[in-house]
This record gives structure tokens, C-alpha cells and sequence, in this order.
């Protein structure tokens, strides 16, 4: 049976939540489920114009942070709000600092963030590419110092639920499962 392709079957969608500051310096974040790795050290994002391009326009940075099951409301709130009218930061509770690396806010309450220098940004196409500077984890996501999936439990986007999906338990080894069939 065919189905819809065109609306949004490529999965997962992530929930990228991109902070950034405004020219006086007023924290803002919002929530992308378009974007992925597209090189080394580098981040690519689909944008429409919002308050959060509005400000990276102008400071040339970005965080990304990733939603995960303890930040779902935060997550979805700043995707259903614009950075133009409410001070979304304030509202939602959360505190931040300053990127040491960029200019851009690291907002406490994700537990892993990125710290990105706008590489090339295209109003047209809405192609956000990032340069990833340096990132910034809690010790409570980590196992011998790598991001460990369990503890961070990162959330997709399902767009066919209109819903938010823990990331689950692991069924396979990569780049060695199949090679048992390689033989
Ligand atoms: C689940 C979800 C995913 C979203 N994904 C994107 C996206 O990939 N690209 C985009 O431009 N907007 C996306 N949005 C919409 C923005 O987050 C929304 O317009 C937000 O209010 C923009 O905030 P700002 O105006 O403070 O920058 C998404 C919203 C939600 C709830």
C-alpha cells in the first residue's frame, strides 16, 4: 500500500533545542526537530525564520542542546512559543550561562549541549550550518567519560503520534552483527 511520503515519514526527528542571544544579550531557545551530523565537528539544521535566527544573525552562535525525558515540557514549550513576545527562559525556570567558547547561552537544566559558531547560514533555503566549538556534559550522563544513551535518555520527535519517544534499549552491535553474514 502507498502511502503519504511527502509529510515528515523520515524518523527519528530529533529534538534539538537551539539557544541563542538576543543583541542585548536576553537568552532565548527554541525547539528543531529538523537536523543531523552532516560532517566532523559540524551541525546542520532547516530553519524558518523565527526570533532564534533573528539573534544568530547578529552574534553568529548558537548551543544545541538535546531534550530529553526529564525536559520534555521545557522541550515542547519552547516550540510552541516565540522568543519575540515572553522571555521563554524566564517562564520556563531555567538558568543559564554564557558559552565559554561563543557567544550563546548554555541553559543548565539540558544535560548536554553543544557550543556552535555559525559556519554558513542561507535565509533561503533555511540551511543552518554549524560549527561545533566545544561541548558540555553532566558527569551524570556519563560512562568512562563518554555520553552514555541510558542516563542521557535523549526524546525523538514522532510526527505521526504528535508525540515525544524515550530512545530505548539496544538490539544490535554496529558494524559487527552483520558481519556474520559477510563470511
Ligand atoms: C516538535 C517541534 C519541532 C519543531 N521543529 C522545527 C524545525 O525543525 N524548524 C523550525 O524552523 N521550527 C521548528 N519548530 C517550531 C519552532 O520551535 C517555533 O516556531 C518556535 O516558536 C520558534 O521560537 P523563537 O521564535 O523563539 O525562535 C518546531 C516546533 C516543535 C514543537
Amino acid at each position: 500500500m502507498e502511502i503519504e511520503g511527502k509529510h515528515a515519514v523520515i524518523t527519528p526527528e530529533g529534538v534539538f533545542i537551539i539557544g541563542t542571544y538576543d543583541e542585548n544579550g536576553i537568552p532565548n531557545a527554541m525547539n528543531a526537530a529538523w537536523g543531523m551530523q552532516s560532517d566532523m565537528g559540524e551541525i546542520t539544521l532547516m530553519l524558518s525564520k523565527h526570533k532564534t535566527t533573528e539573534n544568530f544573525e547578529k552574534t553568529g552562535a548558537f548551543t544545541v542542546a538535546f531534550g530529553t525525558a526529564d525536559t520534555v515540557l521545557i522541550s515542547d514549550y519552547f516550540g510552541v512559543e516565540t522568543g519575540s513576545k515572553v522571555n521563554k527562559i524566564e517562564k520556563a525556570g531555567c538558568h543559564v550561562h554564557k558559552s565559554a567558547h561563543v557567544n550563546a547561552p548554555i541553559i543548565e537544566e539540558y544535560p548536554l549541549t553543544l557550543e556552535c559558531k555559525v559556519r554558513s547560514w542561507n535565509p533561503e533555503t533555511g540551511y543552518l550550518i554549524g560549527e561545533i566549538v566545544a561541548s558540555q556534559a553532566d558527569e551524570s550522563i556519563l560512562t568512562d567519560g563518554k555520553v552514555d544513551l541510558s542516563k542521557l535518555r535523549p526524546i525523538i520527535f514522532d510526527p505521526a503520534a504528535g508525540a515525544y519517544r524515550v530512545v530505548g534499549e539496544i538490539v544490535g552491535k554496529a558494524f559487527h552483527d552483520g558481519l556474520k553474514l559477510k563470511q
